[in-house]
């Protein structure tokens, strides 16, 4: 594939896992359990065609709205994952950052992902970011806030709080913007996803659901992005 025009940073909203055990007459947690399945060779790609980041959306503030068996299997599935995988993960010198709040994530969970980046931190290979109990307007809030302290306690003056001073409050501080942003399931939304670091993000919306979503797909997506014109309000001559 054309690497000329590659995206440096990709976010995957992975939609469609319910929709897709449906139409499989399978229940919702193995729709989740195949997403994981699907996620794999996305990594890998992503880490052998040398894209800087990749955040993927796993788990939004609002999807704690699930039924309680729902949110169980998905938590389970991301224990699981955070156990099995994580050899591998590092072994490719992937670099795990968990984007969200840890703090009100399940002990478990909360303790594996803490371990995670921990044990991957110095990796320089992928950036692979995985936003878990995030969600884009918390994460604005909070930073608004760890701002006001700063300032209370006399560190800044209202006239620092630039662009670049609230970016370093993100979870995402010191990444490049979204380049590409991908939803599968074909949905158009963002639905709390990374909104400021977003701004002039690409967005591909492929139809297909996120469990069937391989390779090919992958490919098509990033072709996609290569035949934007990005102008980021300039004017080319
Ligand atoms: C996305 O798939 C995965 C999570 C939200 C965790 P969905 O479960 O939202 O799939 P649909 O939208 O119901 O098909
Ligand atoms: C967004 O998908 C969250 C993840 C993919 C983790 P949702 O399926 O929760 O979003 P809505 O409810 O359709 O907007
Ligand atoms: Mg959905």
């Amino acid at each position: 594939m054309n690497t000329s025009a590659l995206p440096r940073h990709v976010a995957i909203i992975m939609d469609g896992n319910g929709r897709w055990a449906k139409k499989n007459a399978l229940r919702v947690a193995l729709g989740h359990r195949k997403g994981v399945e699907a996620l794999r060779a996305i990594i890998r790609e992503s880490s052998d065609i040398g894209i800087e980041a990749l955040s993927l959306y796993a788990f939004s503030t609002e999807n704690w709205r699930r039924s309680p068996e729902e949110v169980e299997a998905l938590m389970g599935l991301l224990l699981e994952y955070f156990t099995k995988e994580i050899d591998e993960l590092d072994e490719n010198r992937v670099c795990i950052r968990i984007l969200g709040d840890k703090d009100g994530m399940p002990e478990k969970q909360r303790q594996a992902l803490i371990k995670a980046e921990e044990r991957t931190k110095n990796n320089t290979g992928l950036k692979l970011n995985i936003a878990i109990n995030y969600g884009s307007r918390a994460e604005l809030a909070r930073a608004a806030r760890i701002l006001a302290e700063k300032a209370v306690r006399g560190e800044i003056r209202p006239e620092d709080i630039t662009e670049q001073a609230l970016a370093d409050e993100l979870y995402t501080k010191g990444l490049p913007d979204v380049d590409l942003l991908i939803r599968t399931s074909g949905e158009m939304r963002l639905s709390n996803f990374l909104l400021y670091q977003c701004a002039y993000a690409e967005f591909v919306f492929p139809t297909v659901l996120w469990p069937d979503f391989d390779l090919a797909a992958y490919h098509e997506a990033l072709a996609a992005f290569g035949s934007r014109d990005r102008r980021f309000g300039g004017r080319k001559t």
